[in-house]
């Protein structure tokens, strides 16, 4: 008997004793098809470049995603999220609705290849493509412009709609912006696609390889504080979440994850639509970064990761570690 401790003692280890048993008392379970694998696609390049902060990831061409998505598939995972690069940029970010634009062009592509083997999901946003590397348009006193930004991301969702997205994901943190978003899908005739709205995103400073991904700089070494969320506010992200969800939101997402695993608990019993959760470019750069200097196990620390995120609550989760983690599960 241990020591200090009644008869009959809890014995905690007997359950812990071999790995079928440790499968068969498991409380969360991190499978492949929790996974969504973010691509980005660049114009106007000839073959694949890789992204030197995310390690194992690339700016595609049109054809390098299709290969890629074909990867994903066979290792079962069933999303891709894409984000474009486009070759040039302008100060509304027209190349986000251009018909012909990168994300609209590998839409089309995935759409005839996969037919309906893997959801499309489009990020919806214009920091991508604007000069100035804001999500929206720019007032006179350049601060981003609300309701004008809703009218762009408005023809952004008809955009991706008409290419063959199942599901845009409204990213800019505007007021309003699912039901813009849902309103222009309706009239369009596209009311079968889903909104994933990123409803709980905070202004991190984990997004900076993702804007290496897609050569975003803010004009005048700004940031997103004007829109993103606070990282010291919690109760605040139920109410951004309560407004998407009255807005039309079919799935709601919380990002970063690991650092805002609170605010995912907390979604999860404030809602009954699906919530997602984004494990962001930094913080698979930090794990990447620290396991290539030998001072962790990174395969071993993304599990990790992922498998807390879902605990926290999460029913799915996008991340770079996506292919990875399907081919470890044997997928
Ligand atoms: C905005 C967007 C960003 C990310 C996803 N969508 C960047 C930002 O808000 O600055 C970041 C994702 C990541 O870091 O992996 N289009």
């Amino acid at each position: 008997m241990a020591p200090g401790v009644g008869f009959p003692a809890r014995r905690m280890r007997r359950l812990r004793r071999t790995p079928a048993l440790r499968r068969l008392v498991a409380e969360t379970r991190l499978s492949v098809d929790d996974l969504v694998a973010p691509l980005f696609v660049r114009e106007s390049i000839d073959e694949a470049r890789p992204i030197a902060s995310l390690p194992g990831h690339f700016q595609h061409t049109v054809a390098s995603a299709l290969e890629e998505t074909k990867r994903l598939v066979g290792l079962g995972v069933p999303a891709v999220a894409l984000f474009g690069v486009p070759a040039e940029k302008d100060d509304v970010g027209s190349g986000a609705w251009d018909p012909e634009g990168v994300v609209q062009r590998a839409l089309r592509a995935l759409r005839d290849t996969f037919a309906g083997e893997v959801v499309l999901v489009a990020d919806l946003c214009l920091d991508e493509y604007t000069e100035h590397g804001h999500c929206g348009v720019l007032a006179p006193d350049g601060t981003v412009d609300n309701d004008a930004t809703l009218e762009l991301y408005a023809r952004v969702a008809l955009a991706q709609a008409e290419a063959g997205a199942d599901v845009v994901a409204p990213s800019g943190m505007m007021d309003g912006q699912v039901s813009a978003v849902r309103r222009a899908l309706d009239g369009g005739g596209h009311d079968q696609v889903a909104v994933l709205a990123y409803a709980a995103k905070f202004a991190s400073g984990l997004y900076g390889p993702f804007r290496d991904a897609v050569d975003v700089r803010i004009a005048g070494g700004g940031d997103r504080r004007g829109y993103q969320e606070d990282p010291a506010n919690r109760r605040e992200a139920l109410a951004e979440v309560a407004l998407d969800v009255a807005e039309g939101a079919d799935i709601i997402m919380v990002k970063p994850a690991v650092t805002y695993l609170d605010v995912i608990a907390d979604v999860r019993r404030a809602v009954d639509v699906p919530v997602a959760a984004y494990h962001v470019s930094g913080e698979y750069a930090m794990i990447k970064a620290a396991g290539a200097n030998g001072w962790i196990d990174d395969a071993a620390v993304g599990l990790e990761q992922l498998v807390a995120v879902k605990r926290a609550g999460a029913d799915f989760v996008l991340t770079y570690f996506a292919a990875e983690v399907a081919e470890a599960l044997g997928g």
